[in-house]
């Protein structure tokens, strides 16, 4: 272990070993990695970072990371930034202003606790505060974009920390900013979300409500966490430490966007009308029905990979997978379902340690 300091001492540790810190358990060593639990920590660890040429990776929760099998050559920084504060804003509403690193759930948790609606549906997704910004979380019918006031962050161009207004984070489905226009450029260090007192939970998305069926007493924000939780863990969306069967990115590929005439050629090629939702100015597919239906069936198998026996979006690692089963299996369901459909699907996941080429095709992102 050395130590790169300026003002703070900053641990940095050798040859870290990532695949334990993502939650598909695949990846290679990280030259670098330190872990940084202040602000300030992490300011100034990726100022040394930058000033000695080591590329930089921020770290989370490692739920939607794909690394690859050589690792990252640079400095892994996990952003274990915690604290969390709650400020009643005399309107009815209350601001939560959590740190990057403090664990989703748990916050969902405790808003759902303390009676703060606007974040219940988003019950039992993996991963930290700080990730939730940057791919606009979403589940169930409500999405992190509908609830952020204010992200604060470092802007590695002009080494300022920053705060960006909601506007200011460019939000649609699973992008914002920080993954598109300003990719890179960020560091997310707290998020504020705005948050509803005393307001009932919601119930519109079909699997919710059907939760509650002929039920007479509305449920509460509680009855609606617990439910959004049963019907992720039946969906193998609710990653289980130890079950292989759920140990994955959690949905490997997004939902395809396309427009009205590539959904009716959809249908022709299915035979069958393919469901849809309106989104971002076109129609949703759901990327599970599309794999589904180009023949890769809920526990199909290749090697140490396969799909979940839940859920054909979970592509899990069936015990000692690598990066490259992952891509080869990835691959294979992308070429099948574009034969099949004429649809790309792209991965949603960021792909870490991996050459360009590769990322650009697979239509993924870096992290
Ligand atoms: N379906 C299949 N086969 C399957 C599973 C689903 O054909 O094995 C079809 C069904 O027609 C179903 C449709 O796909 O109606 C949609 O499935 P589901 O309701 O499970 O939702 P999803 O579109 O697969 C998305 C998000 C999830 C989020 C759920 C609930 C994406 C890529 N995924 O999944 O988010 O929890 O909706 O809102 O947008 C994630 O991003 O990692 C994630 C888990």
């Amino acid at each position: 272990m050395g130590c790169y300091t300026r003002g703070a001492v900053i641990p940095v540790q050798e040859n870290i070993r990532l695949a334990p810190l993502t939650t598909l358990g695949i990846g290679g060593p990280a030259r670098r990695f330190a872990r940084a639990s202040t602000e300030d920590a992490l300011v100034e660890a990726l100022e040394v970072a930058g000033d000695a040429g080591w590329p930089r990776l921020v770290l989370g929760g490692g739920s939607n990371l794909l690394v690859s099998d050589a690792g990252f050559d640079g400095l892994v920084l996990a952003a274990a930034i915690g604290g969390v504060t709650f400020t009643e804003a005399g309107d009815g509403t209350t601001r939560v202003t959590a740190g990057a690193g403090v664990n989703w759930d748990s916050l969902v948790s405790a808003c759902v606790g303390r009676g703060l609606a606007g974040i219940e549906c988003l019950s039992g997704i993996p991963g930290w505060v700080g990730a939730t910004p940057i791919q606009n979380v979403g589940a169930y019918g409500q999405e992190v974009s509908d609830v952020i006031a204010r992200v604060r962050a470092y802007d590695r161009q002009t080494a300022d920390v920053v705060e960006l207004s909601a506007a200011d984070c460019g939000f649609s489905y699973r992008t914002s900013v920080f993954n598109t226009t300003a990719r890179g450029r960020y560091v997310v260090l707290s998020v504020t979300y705005v948050l509803r007192d005393d307001a009932p939970p919601a119930i519109g998305y079909p699997d919710v409500a059907r939760a509650f069926d002929g039920r007479a007493a509305p449920p509460s924000l509680r009855d609606v966490r617990d439910a959004v939780r049963r019907i992720r863990a039946s969906k193998a969306m609710l990653l289980t430490d130890g079950d292989a069967d759920v140990r994955s990115a959690g949905s490997f590929f997004k939902n395809p966007i396309v427009d009205e005439s590539a959904a009716h050629g959809v249908d022709a090629a299915a035979g069958a009308a393919c469901p849809r939702y309106p989104a971002d100015g076109g129609v949703k597919l759901p990327a599970a029905w599309l794999i589904e239906r180009a023949g890769f069936g809920k526990g199909t198998r290749r090697g140490r990979v396969g799909l979940s026996t839940k859920h054909t979006l979970a592509l899990i690692n069936r015990g000692g997978a690598s990066a490259s089963d992952v891509l080869s299996f990835a691959g294979e369901i992308q070429e099948g379902v574009e034969a099949g459909f004429g649809v790309r699907l792209r991965p949603e996941p960021a792909f870490v340690g991996f050459p360009d080429d590769v990322v650009r095709r697979f239509g993924a992102v870096s992290a």
